[in-house]
């Protein structure tokens, strides 16, 4: 049994077998799948006993095949020895028993385990700039890392969401002058973002004709810096337009944050760690500015005599004006995050351009002697881009994701009219489709891979998409709905290609959350849903289940149940909902 109460057939089958120095740890690790499901369940390839028993594959292969059937346990029909392989067949009617009771008796927690055993894990996801739009290019780190928030709580451990604000830098001073100047309080309070972003454009058209607006925006910044109420209270209020417009998008993905401690918040926390530095004989100082070196000055960045990860520029944390920067913050942000949470993992969900930043303030980390940088992990991911010229990035041009996430709804609320104009709560379901249908497409790749985003692929209904998982989710709730299950239950009745199928997808379901969770990877769960889905489906055409015979009816409902508890638990950790109706 596994700890999800299924019987471990790999580990029973390992445990069976008697070969002269391999241990069942061994022989388990070996067992594959064969390449022709044909040949049967499960297989173990005999050739790397031969040296040591001084006995050819094909005969290995024969004497446990022999052995197997004389003693055949009750999980398993047989096995057969084919060119020095033994192939095992199931007993699919015992499987299929396993799987099932345990998957009913769990329902939407089938799956949930322990693994975290409550430590924690921290997540920097989202993590948006103040005062800037929410655009497409934030889609992957917000659903990627809501993604595994949920996952680790699946998985036991005590998640974190912290949204890292960008709520620091010059630019906001700047934009206090252009507030100040071409502002509206009415205009910015009724456009959001769009509409301060116009006079941000308009400051740098301004400044490029006259250079003194940017010295008045740097005494603004130097204002914020020095608490000057007037200062403060505009840079709050920009701070609380944004939230505000984030939050509205935030609430329809579904998405939570425990903390908004944004670099801002480090402001009085990067003095101690630039001491310790300093003290520990890392920092350098260079005309004035701060910084630490990885590897010799002289030497160039990519000098192969460096180890390799080494092999970087040096990381400026304090500029000659005294400004810190991006990486001081982060570095800061790190040491509060350990004392505050004391972390098992801490991940940032951010794009792979910015590898460079946290391997170098990583490093510096473990330069400082801390054995915790081990837990810090960047959770990379490729770029998004959309194929629809009408919404691409044009220069200037931003595309912002509640604009993406709109379009989606009003083409899904077009396609349900079509098909199913009667459907009450339309607009609520279209809701539900669009932005799944968004969320999946962000989620169904693996996450260092570039994504280019087309409406009409991810609304695709038929494809690997959103849509797909929702509506066979909900066809297999409407079966079950239909059948009043009782206790007689043949499982003999799930022995078939299809079933079986589909059974295998339910019984890897608990290791697909745990290898996402290990690889910080939401896409295996995404990729086991749409293949449970599609299992599901060619289930679903080959087999009567309403009005088979009542045993067979039974056992065929059961099946369908637990595909649909699975698919929606999926969905629901990936940020989907399921509509009730479709
Ligand atoms: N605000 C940054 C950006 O948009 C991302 C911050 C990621 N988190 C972090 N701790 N560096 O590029």
């Amino acid at each position: 049994m596994n700890e999800y109460g299924i019987l471990d057939y790999k580990r029973e089958i390992a445990a069976l077998l008697t070969i002269e120095g391999a241990t069942v740890d061994e022989l388990e690790a070996l067992i594959v799948p064969p390449k022709d499901p044909k040949m049967g369940d499960w297989c173990l390839p005999c050739f790397r006993f031969a040296k040591t028993a001084k006995k050819a594959p094909v005969l290995i292969a024969q004497e446990l095949c022999d052995y197997v059937n004389d003693n055949l346990p009750d999980f398993l029909d047989r096995a057969d020895a084919v060119a020095g392989y033994v192939n095992f067949k199931l007993n699919r009617e015992l499987f299929a028993k396993s799987v099932l009771t345990q998957a009913i008796a769990a329902g939407r927690d089938f799956g949930r385990c322990n693994e975290g055993g409550g430590k924690t894990i921290c997540i920097d996801y989202s993590s948006i700039n103040i005062a800037k739009p929410f655009h497409i290019g934030h889609l992957s780190t917000t659903v990627i890392g809501a993604a595994l928030y949920r996952l680790y709580g699946f998985l036991g451990y005590k998640a974190v969401g912290i949204n890292h604000l960008g709520d620091w830098g010059t630019q906001f001073g700047k934009l206090i002058v252009a507030y100040k100047r071409w502002g509206d309080k009415e205009i910015i309070e009724k456009g959001g973002v769009a509409e301060i972003m116009k006079i941000y454009v308009r400051f740098h058209e301004e400044a490029e004709k006259d250079p003194s607006l940017d010295d008045e925006g740097r005494a603004w910044f130097k204002r914020i810096e020095d608490g000057d109420p007037e200062a403060l209270e505009l840079f709050s209020w920009f701070k609380e337009l944004t939230l505000k417009e984030v939050g509205r998008i935030y609430d329809r993905l579904g998405i939570t944050f425990d903390s908004y401690a944004g670099e801002s918040f480090y402001n009085d926390k990067m003095d101690a760690v630039l001491d310790e530095l300093k003290q520990k004989g890392l920092l350098e100082t260079s005309d004035g500015a701060e910084l630490v070196r990885f590897h010799a000055s002289e030497l160039d960045d990519n000098d192969p005599s460096i180890p390799e990860e080494l092999r970087m520029p040096p990381c400026l944390l304090r500029r000659s004006d005294g400004a810190t920067l991006y990486a001081t913050r982060d570095l800061a942000a790190a040491f509060y995050r350990k004392k505050t949470y004391d972390f098992y993992r801490c991940l940032y969900v951010v794009a792979y351009q910015q590898n460079l930043h946290f391997r170098q303030w990583f490093k510096i980390i473990e330069m400082m002697g801390y054995d915790w940088h081990k837990s810090l992990e960047h959770v990379a991911f490729g770029m998004v881009s959309l194929e629809d010229g009408a919404m691409s990035t044009r220069k200037g041009r931003v595309v912002f994701l509640k604009d993406v996430l709109d379009r989606a709804v009003q083409t899904s609320l077009d396609i349900i009219t079509a098909k199913n104009p009667d459907l009450p709560d339309k607009e609520g379901i279209a809701e539900c489709i669009g932005v799944g249908a968004v969320v999946f497409s962000a989620l169904i790749n693996s996450r260092i891979k570039d994504i280019q985003f087309s409406f009409d692929k991810v609304l695709n209904f038929d494809g690997e998409t959103g849509p797909y998982v929702q509506y066979t989710c909900v066809r297999a709730r409407s079966i079950v709905k239909r059948v009043d299950i009782t206790e007689e239950v043949d499982y003999l009745s799930l022995t078939g290609d299809c079933a079986y199928g589909v059974l295998k997808l339910l019984s890897t379901w608990g290791d697909a959350l745990k290898e996402a969770g290990a690889k910080a990877e939401p896409s295996v769960v995404t990729r086991h849903i749409v293949d449970l889905a599609q299992a599901f489906n060619a289930f679903y055409y080959e087999q009567r289940i309403i009005d088979a015979p009542t045993a067979e009816r039974n056992a065929r409902a059961l099946l369908t149940r637990c595909t649909a508890d699975v698919l929606e638990t999926g969905a629901g950790i990936l940020g989907i909902k399921i509509p009730d109706a479709m």
